[in-house]
């Protein structure tokens, strides 16, 4: 059985919508409806817990509670009011494209890999990463095969998940993804290919990206793009 956490208190400061970029509309639903639902077509997700901004209402089938000042400590929050269940998946709200099929193939993975902590979704970096100092010189360029980028879906085994999170704030604080702690005590995480559409909206253009993606999903997928606005 998988608890599903949805992180969703972030200000959204980048994107300078104004409000809680969770709840920006996106395709005629908010940002983080568009996660509810994917997440709720999952049938072993038994239950779905978000962190929320102070205030904010959780949406109808989901317990809501209050996030944390950092994103880790939403995450802890919201695991608090988990329940049971022996995998945890963590989902950032940011990441309004998630599909059922990711959210299930990222559980698979770590079901199938008895000395895995997590599992994790991941792409192959297609840019040179280059390591710069703070006077602005090169000091090492990545060896790109062996690079991967993040996103979330993340999923964990609960007692590694909870001993991970178990750490000073100051630990927490810098922690921009919850598989990080994990490592840090030794754990093994490994990634799950997926896709470049699974993007995580940040500033003003991500948000006209997924727009335009979801828009034309809604619609059913070999549309074509309509010349003008409709
Ligand atoms: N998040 C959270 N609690 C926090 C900070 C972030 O639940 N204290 C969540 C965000 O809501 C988001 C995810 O973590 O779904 C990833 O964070 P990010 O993309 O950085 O979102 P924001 O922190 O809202 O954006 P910004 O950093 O631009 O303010
Ligand atoms: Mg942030």
């Amino acid at each position: 059985m998988t608890v599903a956490l949805i992180v969703a208190a972030g200000s959204g400061e980048r994107l300078g919508a104004g409000g809680p970029k969770a709840l920006v509309r996106l395709a005629g639903r908010s940002m983080l409806q568009w996660s509810i639902d994917a997440l709720e077509a999952v049938a072993e997700i038994e239950r779905i817990v978000v962190a929320l901004p102070a205030g904010v209402l959780a949406p109808p089938g989901v317990i809501g509670v209050e996030g944390g000042a950092v994103r880790s400590d939403s995450v802890r929050r919201a695991l608090a009011q988990a329940g049971a269940g022996e995998l945890v998946l963590v989902h950032d709200a940011a990441r309004p494209m998630l599909t059922p099929e990711l959210a299930r193939a990222v559980i698979a993975a770590l079901r199938s890999d008895g000395d895995a902590a997590a599992a994790i979704a991941a792409v192959p970096v297609t840019d040179t990463v280059k390591r710069v100092d703070t006077s602005g010189t090169v000091r090492e360029t990545l060896k790109r095969s062996e690079l991967w980028a993040v996103q979330t879906p993340q999923v964990f085994r609960r007692e590694a998940l909870e001993r991970a999170l178990a750490v000073p704030a100051h630990q927490l604080a810098q922690a921009t993804d919850d598989a990080l702690l994990i490592e840090r005590e030794g754990g093994r995480v490994i990634v799950v290919a997926a896709s470049d559409e699974n993007l995580k909206v940040t500033t003003p253009l991500d948000l006209k990206l997924a727009e335009l993606l979801l828009s034309t999903r809604a619609r059913g997928s070999s549309a074509p793009l309509p010349l003008k606005p409709d």
